[in-house]
Formats: structure tokens, C-alpha cells, sequence
């Protein structure tokens, strides 16, 4: 390897090495190899691997410019095991890693084994002279397109959703603007705990993703439920997609119809009959849907909310006229169909304001059914959507209710929820789904219909993405 003396940089460089070595507390000579140390490492990052069956140990570097870098942070729970192959499986797909492993982390697994799959150092501590002589902690949180944090523990997650930053990993969460994957992993009962839920709830609505966790058995002897981290595959795909859709969205030129919103059935010009639908919900999906880049058309109902920006709006007050809207909006990929709509309407809906007459009989109203949107769309010979999504509102049964409901509507998926007074989910905040499929129910856990709208755009865009079909 070629020499460097000192002596031969010029004197406005000396000058400044002196002074940076200064401050630093080092010998020139230690800075220049700092330097130079830092410099090999950002090459390093900038460095994608060949695909190769043979593994990381196989691996090959070529430098360009446009290499995808993920910072992968790792959190002290037993699935730490799995990111060595994570870090391959990312690795496989051309992806540059650097690593951070939390205190906790390095019970689980070794920075020397961590550094030996990256292939380059691993970042464990806030205050490392090393490494913060030029404050690397906000590098590492810049310097990357994405960051995933598997496992993410409980104690890490309640760090992030706080906005803590007393050490490495949650000071770089916390200074990054790069979007972040989370894949929990933990006990069942630590996931379902309420302050897990709240902690998640507010990670997805400050736009965190979330990978799993998945059901299935636990590594504590006998423990089984749902906490269990995804697969090193899982996570490497979803990173994948991520940083694939980049900016544009993973709904870019997808046309999107939601409904949202109760209707109304008239009886007079005055009078109608409503429900207590928000259209919180409807609403939330079509901003989530944007957000990921989709071409959104929101048919709602009367409702107390801003029309969320972006989102091409149809108002309308009854039934019917919210199903010519939906047809007037064919064709599209994926209609969702979250509106409370009436089942019935009045027959004998008055033409001018009915009186209260002193000594008449009270008005009867006679009820006569309302078409049913949902069925109408999803049975349609022409310009069916690809994806036709229902909302089951139950108050008892309500699995079997969604089940019974999505074979005799022929509709793709149902998102169940139990609308019981209760649950506080009309009108409220928060929601509890189970996604019913032809082949499969999917229970998700309680939180913000913010993050129940991020899990359902994340399931319509895998879906896409798995019947590949063309935007
Ligand atoms: C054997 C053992 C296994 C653990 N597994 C997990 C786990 O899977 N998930 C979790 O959230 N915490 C787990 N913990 C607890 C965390 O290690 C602990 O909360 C720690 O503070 C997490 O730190 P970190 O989030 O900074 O990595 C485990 C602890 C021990 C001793």
C-alpha cells in the first residue's frame, strides 16, 4: 500500500488537519487514519453484493452511485438470531446493510458476528470517540433510504413512540427522515399488552411500517400465539418494496373508489333517517391510499371531516345516489366499500314537510329495501374492480357473520368489526378488524383506524403486487 506523509499535503490542508486533530484529541496521524478509516466504510455502504446462491460469504462489491442502503437496527430480543440471515437475505438483493445493535441486542448476538455477515463495522454505542468525532449518529441517520428494526422489542418501540434518544438506536430513529420498518417480536401477552398496542398505534401513525409479527410458537418453552418476528424473507421483501416504491407510493397509478359515511333516506325534505357512522374510518383509508401514491375517488356520505387532500371527491346523501356515483367512477383496481349504507329507505318519502295535524293518526313510514352497493359491484360481468373490499359493521357473531357475508356477496375480502356500543368504534377513534379472505382470517389487533387503514393499504398493495398486475 502506497505512503502518505503528512509533511507533502499542502499548507492550507495541514493547517486544517492540525486543528481538526486538535479538537479531536488525536495525533495528526490518527486523524488521517480516522479519516481515511470513515471514508472506506462510506465506499463500503455504497457497495452492493452480486446475487449469489452460495451466500454472504461469496459476496462481491461494485460500487455505483444508486446502491440501496438499509441501516438495520437490532434490538435485544431472542429473535435477534434471525437478522444474521436477514442481513444475508438483504444483502442477496443487492442491498448495501450497516447495523447498529442495541445494548440488549448484544445478549442475543455478537457485534463480531453481526460485523462479519455486514462485512464491514458494526455501531453499538452513542458515545463512541470513534465514531462521533463528527457526530455519526446523525451520518448513520441520514445516510441510509431505510431503516428496519427487527427485532423490535417492546422497550424499543415504547422508546421510539415517546421520542427517546438515549442511546445509539433510538437517537438515530430519532434524528432519521428515512421511512422505518418495524418487525416486533415478543412474548404474545407483551404484544397484546395495551401499552404495546398504544406504543404501535402511534409508530404507524407517525408513518412507521410494520412487518408481523406472525402466529406461531414462541421460543419460551410451551408459548404460542401471536408475537413471533416474520421471517428473514418477510422483512427482506417488504424492505425491498419500500425502497422500490420510494417516493412514488406502492399505489402509484392504481385507481382506487372508497365509500365512506353514513347515507341518508329521506322521509321529508327535512327529515331522514341516518346512522351513526362518522366516516372516520372510510376517510382515513382514502388519505392512507394517497399517501401511497394512489389515484383516489372518496364517495361519502354527510360527515363532520375535512376531505382529505389529494382525493377527488363525490358527496352525495342517499343510497341510491352514492350507487350511481360508484358506477360512474368504473372502472377501477381496487374499490372499498366502507360506507354505512342504509339498508332501507322510506317508500313514501313525502314531497313537502309532513304536519303534525291535531286529532290525525301519526304518519306511517312504509320501508322498502336499498340496493345493495357492495354486492352490485362485486357481481358485476363487466369492470369488476380486481380487488372488491367490504366492511361487515356486526354487534354478535361477527366472524361467522363476515364469512356468511362474503359468499353471499361475492366479494373479495370483508373487514369485520364489532360496532356494539361498547366497542366505541362508531364514531370513535379506534378500531378492532379481522380480515376475513376466502382462504384465510386474519385477527388484528386493537389501535387507531389511522394504523387499521396503514394495514389494509399494505395488504391491497401486496396483493397487487402478487396477482402482478399491470398499473
Ligand atoms: C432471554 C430474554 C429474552 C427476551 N426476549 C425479548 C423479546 O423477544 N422481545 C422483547 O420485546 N423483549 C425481550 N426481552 C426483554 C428485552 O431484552 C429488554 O426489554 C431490553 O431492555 C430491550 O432493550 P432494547 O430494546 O434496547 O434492545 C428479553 C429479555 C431476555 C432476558
Amino acid at each position: 500500500m502506497a505512503s502518505l506523509t503528512v509533511r507533502q499535503l499542502d499548507e492550507r490542508l495541514k493547517k486544517q488537519l492540525r486543528l481538526r486533530a486538535a479538537s479531536n484529541g488525536r495525533s495528526v496521524e490518527d486523524e488521517v487514519r480516522n479519516i481515511l478509516r470513515e471514508a472506506a466504510e462510506c465506499a463500503e455502504m455504497r457497495a452492493p453484493v452480486a446475487p449469489t446462491p452460495s451466500g454472504a460469504g461469496a459476496i462481491r462489491s461494485m460500487v455505483t452511485a444508486d446502491t440501496r442502503r438499509v441501516l438495520l437496527i437490532i434490538g435485544g430480543g431472542i429473535a435477534a438470531y434471525k437478522t444474521l440471515d436477514l442481513i444475508r437475505r438483504l444483502k442477496e438483493r443487492g442491498i448495501a446493510v450497516r447495523c447498529i445493535l442495541t445494548n440488549a441486542a448484544q445478549h442475543f448476538a455478537t457485534p463480531l458476528s453481526v460485523s462479519a455477515l455486514v462485512g464491514a463495522r458494526v455501531y453499538t454505542d452513542l458515545f463512541d470517540p470513534v465514531s462521533e468525532f463528527d457526530v455519526g449518529h446523525i451520518r448513520l441517520a441520514r445516510e441510509t433510504d431505510l431503516i428496519v428494526v427487527a427485532p423490535a422489542t417492546a422497550d424499543l418501540m415504547a422508546k421510539m413512540a415517546n421520542g427517546h434518544a438515549d442511546d445509539l438506536a433510538t437517537a438515530v430513529l430519532l434524528a432519521t427522515t428515512a421511512k422505518i420498518v418495524l418487525a416486533p417480536a415478543m412474548n404474545p401477552h407483551m404484544w397484546a399488552n395495551k401499552a404495546t398496542q398504544r406504543n404501535l398505534a402511534r409508530l404507524v401513525a407517525d408513518g412507521a411500517a410494520v412487518v408481523g409479527p406472525n402466529e406461531g410458537e414462541m421460543a419460551e418453552a410451551e408459548s404460542q400465539g401471536v408475537g413471533r418476528m416474520a421471517e428473514p424473507l418477510e422483512i427482506a421483501g417488504a424492505a425491498e418494496k419500500f425502497l422500490t416504491a420510494g417516493i412514488a407510493g406502492r399505489l402509484q397509478g392504481r385507481r382506487i373508489l372508497i365509500t365512506s359515511g353514513p347515507t341518508h333516506e329521506p322521509i321529508d325534505p327535512v327529515r331522514y333517517i341516518a346512522n351513526r357512522s362518522s366516516g372516520k374510518q372510510g376517510h382515513s383509508i382514502a388519505a392512507a391510499a394517497e399517501t401511497e401514491g394512489g389515484n383516489v375517488t372518496l364517495i361519502s356520505g354527510p360527515v363532520n371531516l375535512p376531505d382529505p387532500p389529494g382525493v377527488k371527491m363525490i358527496k352525495v346523501e342517499s343510497a341510491r345516489e352514492m350507487l350511481r356515483a360508484v358506477e360512474r367512477t368504473l372502472p377501477v383496481d381496487v374499490a372499498i366499500f366502507a360506507a354505512a349504507v342504509a339498508d332501507w329507505r322510506v317508500a313514501n318519502a313525502g314531497h313537502h314537510k309532513l304536519k303534525k295535524q291535531f286529532g290525525h293518526a301519526t304518519p306511517e313510514l312504509a320501508l322498502v329495501e336499498n340496493p345493495d352497493i357492495l354486492a352490485t359491484i362485486a357481481g358485476r360481468k363487466t369492470q369488476r374492480p380486481k380487488l372488491v373490499i367490504g366492511f361487515a359493521a356486526e354487534t354478535e357473531n361477527v366472524v361467522a357473520n363476515a364469512k356468511a357475508k362474503l359468499a353471499r356477496k361475492h366479494c373479495d375480502w370483508i373487514l369485520a368489526n364489532d360496532v356494539s356500543p361498547q366497542s366505541g368504534v362508531m364514531g370513535g377513534d379506534h378500531n378492532t378488524i379481522t380480515l376475513v379472505r376466502a382462504s384465510s382470517v386474519e385477527a388484528w389487533p386493537p389501535q387507531s383506524k389511522d394504523a387499521v387503514s396503514s394495514m389494509l393499504i399494505t395488504r391491497i398493495a401486496d396483493a397487487l403486487d402478487e396477482k402482478g398486475e399491470n398499473r
